[in-house]
């Protein structure tokens, strides 16, 4: 859950590593720290804050330093305090390393290294022994002792280590936690994240689990556990720089609302062919009779990727006829669940590196069921362990709260659940056809949601929500799970409690809550349901909430049921969530802003989860 980033060359090694280490904040930013190397000594600067308090106490006197490290940390073993920010030093000073993961058995070596070779332990992280066992294990080759010292390490890492004797080189480690990288010329990179090299490099290669790095200004070397090379495939990056920064939005998160339309689009370019009305998914190529004779899907996911699923399950059970269940990562793998053949699994993640749907995709395996995962990160730990990926072309997701990445995990499962629909031969190409033009209109309906006088709409009733310590999000049917959506985006970033309710279930309980001007958001867009969801909205009435409703421009009964609207384009109501989301994504943000939170980093979340 922390940012490495690691420099060799001759560049500005700290204002390289500084400005590595803002791209990467989404990652942690609870503190951060760096270790240049200078006259045969590498100096570690560091401390509880931000990486613009890390860069104030810098001040520029680092210039003519060409080599280091550097990490952004979200707490997981001991507080964030200066002591437990990263790097970490050995005892002699001589090791420095970065690291990302859990080092399971490290109360172990600590005892080992404590009692046995007299390590004296300054933090409280699991990290810190690291820096000392590598420096027990090292005789003069700092990858010699890194692939030794990993030896007798159980858990999950991205290391980076740095040693005053070699003093242009770097060594990294991975295993189950990103490391990436950068190829320049006569500099190298490494980092847990694209965003990071992409102001110097587009050439990188992605460490697999078990592979050691040795980086010099002029080489990499990546080699296996039995000291091997290993030739790596070298990406040529794509991303345009500006993709990732926040392109003269005040925040990332409007930013990527906005960019919607185009996430859309692009996770639908060349997946659907539009003369013949199919849904060609290339990617989930499993034998036809396989997908026509499976029997049960199970979603992993969680957080906004969970609700995702959720819809994901109405649809697909609807259009391709298979039951499925959709799990809480973090409770699938102790519930004990029934597998069998004719299964398959499909993991939902915007990061690809989430450690409880990784676990569940991992359960998955271990059952033999084929895994699809959707996911937003070419090259993440779940995009490389699954048997099938569809990758959702969001482009990276910044801000904490997930907006863009979830409307194309929305899309990916449409077209998952087209797809088998017709490869089954359930769906009536009637449907399908409607389905596939409603899907290709998706994007020029998401700009209309996103007009001006839309986002003055949602600024107006936000003005009344600033003021409420609670709110609610009712919905019925594929609205449910937008409401749901809604009410975490609405807690996780304005930190207003907020409760989704299926509209139906108020009477029994949450109706108590109800009281003069209580904010109640109602998705009204499911035709089928329209009559029932106007009636709960009629007993929210009576009790006096002020009811803001997100709902079609066909359906013209609910205006005068409600204190505010807010019209959607019409719309299928199968593909409806896609665009009633927006709305409540608005919802949050606005809010969130009046507020004064910080946006983008909601207090104690972090983008990226990789801890259970
Ligand atoms: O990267 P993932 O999609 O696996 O992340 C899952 C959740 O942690 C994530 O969706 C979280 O709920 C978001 N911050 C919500 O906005």
């Amino acid at each position: 859950m922390c940012g490495i980033v690691g420099y060799t060359g001759t560049g500005e090694a700290g204002r390289v590593l500084v400005e590595g280490l803002k791209k990467l904040e989404y990652r942690g930013y609870d503190s951060a720290g760096v270790a240049l190397h200078e006259n045969g000594r590498l100096i570690v600067t560091k401390a509880a804050g931000s990486v613009a308090d890390l860069e104030k106490m810098l001040n520029d006197q680092y210039q003519a330093v060409r080599v280091g490290i550097g990490h952004t940390r979200w707490a997981t073993h001991g507080p964030p305090t200066d002591l437990n920010a990263h790097p970490h030093s050995s005892a002699s000073g001589d090791i420095v390393v970065v690291h990302n993961g859990i080092i399971e058995n490290h109360r172990s070596l600590r005892r080992k290294l404590g009692e046995e070779a007299g390590y004296k332990f300054r933090s409280e992280t699991d990290s810190e022994v690291l820096a000392h066992l590598i420096e027990h294990c090292y005789d003069g080759d700092l990858l010699k002792a890194v692939r030794k010292a990993m030896s007798q390490v159980d858990g999950s890492y991205a290391l980076v280590a740095a040693c005053t004797r070699e003093p242009d080189r770097l060594v990294c480690a991975r295993k189950d936690s990103p490391l990436i990288i950068g190829l320049g010329a006569g500099e190298n990179f490494v980092a847990s994240d694209v965003p990071a090299l992409l102001a110097h490099t587009r050439r990188a290669c992605v460490m697999d689990d078990g592979e050691f790095a040795s980086l010099t200004p002029g080489k990499v070397e990546v080699s296996g556990a039995d000291g091997k090379l290993i030739k790596k495939d070298i990406l040529e990056i794509n991303w345009d720089i500006e993709a990732a920064e926040k392109g003269g939005y005040d925040h990332f998160m409007l930013k990527e609302i906005m960019e919607q339309p185009v996430a859309v689009r692009e996770t639908l370019r060349q997946r659907i062919d539009s003369a013949s009305g199919r849904v060609d998914l290339a990617e989930f190529d499993l034998p036809p009779e396989q997908l026509r004779t499976l029997e049960k899907i199970y979603i992993i996911a969680c957080g906004t990727a969970y609700h995702a699923g959720l819809i994901g399950k109405m649809v697909i059970e609807k259009l391709a006829g298979i039951p499925v269940e959709v799990e809480v990562a973090s409770e699938f793998r102790y519930r004990g669940p029934l597998f069998n053949t004719n299964q398959l699994a499909i993991v939902i993640s915007q990061s690809g590196e989430t450690a409880d749907t990784l676990a569940g995709l991992r359960l998955a395996r271990s059952k033999e069921l084929p895994v699809l995962a959707i996911t937003n990160v070419v090259g993440s730990s779940v995009s490389r362990e699954a048997d099938l990926v569809l990758y959702t072309w969001a482009g990276p997701e910044i801000a904490v709260a997930s907006t863009k990445a979830y409307v194309t995990q929305l899309v990916a499962l449409y077209l998952v659940a087209v797809y088998l629909g017709q490869t089954r031969n359930i769906l009536d190409p009637g449907l399908a056809a409607g389905l596939v033009k409603g899907l290709l209109g998706l994007p020029g309906q998401l700009k209309e949601v996103l007009s001006d006088e839309n986002i003055a709409k949602i600024r107006t009733y936000c003005n009344h929500l600033v003021n409420w310590d609670n709110a609610f999000f009712i919905g019925r049917s594929l609205d449910y799970p937008v409401a749901m959506e809604g009410a975490l985006k609405l807690k996780e970033i304005s930190y207003i409690h907020a409760e989704a309710c299926a509209a139906g279930e108020l009477k029994h309980g949450p109706l108590a809550l109800i009281e003069e001007g209580a904010p109640v958001v109602v998705l009204a867009t499911q035709k089928a349901v329209l009559e029932k969801t106007l009636s709960n909205v009629q007993v929210v009435n009576a009790r006096g909430g002020a009811v803001f409703a997100i709902t079609r421009e066909d359906f013209d009964d609910v205006e005068r049921q409600v204190d505010s609207i807010f019209y959607l384009p019409a719309v299928n109501d199968i593909l409806a969530p896609v665009l009633s989301v927006v709305p409540t994504q608005l919802i949050a943000y606005y809010t969130a802003v009046a507020r004064g939170c910080s946006v983008d980093k909601p207090r104690n979340l972090a983008k990226s989860v990789t801890v259970e």
